[in-house]
């Protein structure tokens, strides 16, 4: 079966690439390199050693993207490629509206051109704004805090528009957690431009020696030691994960949202003593103000995608740790 991957050489898109290519899927990866570098494609082919079809094209340039559908025989589209950092979508939200709204937009168009119906689209737990309670399933309630929050929830619900309108269609929305950690053979793993904005690559630049300290964002929380709890889950099982929901609505039409997490909550400070352990270093810390718009506990219940996919998350906070450092070790300076 013929895959286009669409921001395939990302952090998750990579990992998702190698996992394809694995289970014999072709792969044909579309990205513009506006985060990424062409060095993750060459690598996802040398941890699996297989070949990988690629077009540096951007996804709003709709006679790019009709070339791509014309040249192969798509069966079905995995959707990463978009911008995700939350600072910076309150600072230039227009381009985030229309990178990520209209990019899908221009991608669903030409797919419907091509009679290509089945989609995997890559949504987040942001889009459950302040959650009045945890673990958080997929029926509550939605809202946005910023503005990268709300392109997810308006394709969202672009997305549930076009099955409505059209029920050949087969969607599977999923909304991650926190992916962390990195491929095990420490060659694919996240590549963040500049200062980190999450956690983990913060963390592991600090045990490098590339920054002096960590900033706990606050350590008031209403947890069970005061700092921010998160469902952090192995970027490597989130890449299982499109894999099960590919399979999904390759047999059915429908549209369905899944949770992707582990069901379980780290705070800050357990995540940095988890990372101490596995990798004998220590994270100099200090505790700042708290960050506008955290929330102090966001973790899943992940039981549909255990029912409805049979997927659930196998690896543990060590393992994210370890293969998180190992990234960094054998990447310092990133791709
Ligand atoms: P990433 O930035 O590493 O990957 C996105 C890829 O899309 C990059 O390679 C980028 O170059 C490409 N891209 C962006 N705009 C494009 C365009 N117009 N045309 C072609 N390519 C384009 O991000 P990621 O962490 O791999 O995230 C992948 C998806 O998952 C995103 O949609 C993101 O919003 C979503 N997501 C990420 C997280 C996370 O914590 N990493 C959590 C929830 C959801
Ligand atoms: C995790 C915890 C921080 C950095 C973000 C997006 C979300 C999704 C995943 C895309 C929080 C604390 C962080 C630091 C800290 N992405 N922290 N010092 O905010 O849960 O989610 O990434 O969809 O939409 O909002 O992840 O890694 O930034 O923060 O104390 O330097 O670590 O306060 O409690 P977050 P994160």
């Amino acid at each position: 079966m013929e895959v286009l991957v669409t921001g395939g050489a990302g952090y998750i898109g990579s990992h998702v690439c190698v996992e394809l290519l694995n289970s014999g899927c072709e792969v044909i990866v579309v990205d513009n390199f506006a985060n990424s570098k062409p060095e993750a494609l060459k690598r996802v082919q040398e941890i699996t050693g297989k070949y990988l079809k690629f077009y540096e094209a951007d996804i709003l340039d709709k006679l790019a993207l009709e070339k791509i559908f014309s040249e192969n025989n798509i069966e079905a589209v995995i959707h990463f490629a978009g911008f995700k950092a939350v600072g910076e979508s309150i600072k230039i939200p227009i381009l985030y509206y229309n990178n990520n709204i209209t990019g899908t937009l221009v991608l669903c168009e030409v797919m419907k051109m091509y009679n290509v119906k089945k989609l995997v689209f890559s949504s987040s737990a942001t889009v459950y704004g302040m959650p009045k309670r945890v673990p958080i399933s997929e029926h509550f309630p939605l809202s946005a805090t910023n503005p990268y929050g709300r392109t997810k929830l308006m394709i969202e619900e672009i997305l549930q528009d076009i099955y409505a309108s059209d029920k050949q269609w087969s969607v599977a929305i999923l909304r991650y957690f926190n992916p962390i950690g990195a491929h095990e053979s420490g060659r694919i793993g996240e590549d963040p431009r500049g200062i980190p904005n999450n956690l983990m690559p913060f963390i592991t630049q600090v045990a490098m020696g590339k920054r002096e300290k960590l900033s706990i964002f606050g350590s008031n929380y209403a947890t069970h030691d005061g700092t921010g709890v998160r469902d952090y889950i192995h970027v490597v099982d989130i890449a299982k994960g499109h894999l099960k929901a590919l399979e999904k609505i390759m047999k059915t039409r429908g549209i369905e949202t899944y949770n992707l997490g582990t069901g379980v909550g780290y705070s800050v400070l357990d995540l940095v003593k988890n990372f101490e352990k596995a990798t004998n270093k220590k994270i100099p810390y200090v505790i700042s103000e708290p960050r506008l718009g955290d929330i102090a506990e966001c973790y899943a219940n992940p039981i549909k995608a255990k029912t409805i996919l049979n997927w659930s998350a196998e690896k543990n906070i060590q393992d994210m740790c370890i293969d998180a450092w190992r990234f960094q070790v054998n990447n310092p300076e990133g791709y």
